[in-house]
């Protein structure tokens, strides 16, 4: 018994090595985005294509992990949720097909926050999108560093505003506020949304870039930077309901 645990524990050096080599190919970087609700409710937020989805509380954070390569990546909260204790329900917006753990993207109307990692010059692309409407306000920053004296990545799009609140009539859905090309799509040709060519301001996109001068939305109308970049090996933290910021902008 001593002998064969002792073996255990120092393995040769060839089977060491073996092991080594057969475990470097799934070694892979991982980004961290902390999902922190601050908002008075319970969310739950769902992520593709890595971490599917979870109930987070008022106040709780769900740290998760992401491949540092990952391309095409969204973090979006649901509301209204209800779910039974093999993780199949239904949500009032953002809802996956029933499902606790999202596999495919939710129903509109929600706020996005899209991200693609370690792309061109090592560059990291993020920022929050309407496009799929808004359910829930949101801030999407880079993780503060550590004792680096604030030198890393630190902006990043916030939408505060609660545009549920404020919706146009024809775009009102349970919960939040639908994009024009969500509802319009049918009767209009795509005329709201925005394919290659076809981004011109509408009222509509005029109304979300001025509740969120910092979210992308259907149009070409944004005065505002909308596509925000950090290095590589930036954390990101997305928050849900955020504490308002103090505006410096002339408007009122
Ligand atoms: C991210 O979440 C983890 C775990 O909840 C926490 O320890 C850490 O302080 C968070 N970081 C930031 C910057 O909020
Ligand atoms: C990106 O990072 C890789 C690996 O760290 C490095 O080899 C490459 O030169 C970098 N590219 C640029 C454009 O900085
Ligand atoms: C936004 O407004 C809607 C409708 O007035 C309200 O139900 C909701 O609680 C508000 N959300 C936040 C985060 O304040």
């Amino acid at each position: 018994m001593g002998t064969s645990s002792l073996s255990l524990h120092h393995p040769p050096p060839l089977l060491l090595l073996l092991r080594l080599l057969l475990l470097l190919p799934f070694v892979t970087t991982q980004t961290i985005l902390n999902i922190t609700n601050r908002c008075p409710y319970t969310v739950w937020p769902a992520a593709l294509p890595v971490g599917g989805g979870m109930r987070l509380d008022s106040g709780k954070t769900w740290t998760l992990q992401v491949p540092s390569d990952t391309r095409g990546g969204s973090v979006w909260a649901r509301t209204g949720c209800s779910f039974d204790g093999k993780g199949s329900g239904s949500c009032q917006t953002g809802d996956c097909e029933g499902l606790l753990a999202c596999k495919i993207d939710g129903q509109p109307p929600y706020t996005s926050a899209e991200f693609s990692l370690n792309q061109y010059n090592n560059n990291s692309f993020f920022g929050i999108s309407l496009d799929q409407g808004f359910n829930v306000p949101m801030e999407f920053l880079p993780m503060p560093v550590k004792g680096q004296g604030g030198s890393g990545c630190r902006k990043g799009p916030h939408c505060g505003a609660n545009i549920t609140s404020q919706c146009p009539s024809e775009l009102k859905a349970p919960g939040g506020c639908n994009s024009a090309c969500t509802v319009f799509q049918e009767q209009n040709n795509g005329m709201y949304c925005c394919y290659e060519s076809q981004c011109e301001p509408n009222k509509y996109s005029a109304f979300f870039v001025r509740m969120c001068p910092e979210a992308i939305s259907y149009s070409s109308d944004a005065s505002t930077d909308t596509s925000f970049s950090c290095p590589f090996d930036t954390d990101y933290q997305v928050i849900f309901c955020p504490p308002a910021t103090i505006f410096t902008s002339k408007s009122s």
